[in-house]
């Protein structure tokens, strides 16, 4: 089990780790400086390698002087792949993102919001409850981009019903805005370039790219069901101002310091409002 999402971003961790962070050494120097009974933990001498220290409560002294670390939050995005599911651990055994991002790293990491199974495409991580909690309440409006290969082709009036915003069965969805990408039998891996390929079938299928700002389950899959074309493969692209460019399926990367400024933003603004 993960351990749960605390505000200063803190967690238990091992001391040579805590003493590392902390700049004091590197992990190996930290463990000589334990193992020379160098270093206390609460006013008690500890020098056995695997013990750890919660940096939230524990006092940590080397030769008497005390040591901190800083919270600095991790924020991440991974592509995922399909067949992977967006938890951190499931009883059932099956694959999930936790697999793929670095959570001994980063403990306390988590996906913000969830791709369904079979969703490729741009997972944010964070080791931030509050920036998470954010992103992902209702009146914050975070943009996600989707693109869909769909069965038939939509047409006018359905590009238009989802602009208005089509009826779910737990009521109406936001306007989004929508458009048809590509007709006919498309290849998807033009668009979204991993995981794709033909269809096959006799039905010709086409390529739509959906921006939506609301978060209820499926719910790309569900408008589209509403206007009368199921969804046969389903890849985001971007979420607020992240971008997946030139990012591997299956790989990952801490975002930069404009992504993470941008994303506070977005938060900080909406909080004004
Ligand atoms: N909408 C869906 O239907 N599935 C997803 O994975 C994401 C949005």
């Amino acid at each position: 089990m993960s351990d749960p999402i605390r505000e200063d971003g803190l967690y238990p961790m091992r001391l040579q780790r805590f003493l590392a962070r902390a700049g004091v050494a590197s992990r190996r120097g930290s463990e000589r400086l334990m193992t020379a009974g160098r270093v206390r933990v609460n006013g008690v001498v500890v020098s056995e390698l695997g013990s750890k220290v919660d940096p939230a409560c524990d006092v940590v002294t080397v030769d008497g002087v005390e040591c901190r670390i800083e919270a600095s939050p991790a924020h991440l995005m991974l592509y995922k792949p399909a067949g992977y599911l967006t938890t951190m651990s499931d009883p059932q055994g099956r694959p999930t993102v936790a697999e793929l991002v670095p959570v001994s790293e980063y403990p306390g990491l988590y996906p913000v919001g969830r791709l369904d199974m079979d969703t490729t495409g741009l997972l944010l991580f964070t080791t931030d409850g509050n920036l998470g909690q954010a992103l992902l309440h209702p009146s914050r409006h975070v943009t996600k981009h989707y693109v869909a290969l769909v069965s038939g082709t939509p047409d006018g009036r359905d590009l238009q019903a989802l602009r208005r915003g089509v009826m779910l069965e737990d009521g109406p969805a936001a306007p989004a805005k929508a458009e048809l990408l590509e007709e006919g039998d498309p290849l998807f891996s033009l668009v979204a370039p991993h995981g794709a390929g033909r269809t096959g079938g006799g039905e010709r299928n086409a390529v739509v790219g959906l921006s939506i700002h609301e978060g209820r389950k499926h719910q790309v899959k569900k408008m589209m069901q509403a206007v009368g074309h199921k969804v046969l493969r389903l890849h985001r692209d971007a979420f607020g101002p992240l971008c997946l460019s030139g990012l591997e399926e299956g790989s990952w990367r801490m975002l930069d310091s404009d992504e993470t400024r941008a994303l506070e933003a977005l938060c900080e603004r909406r909080e004004h409002q």
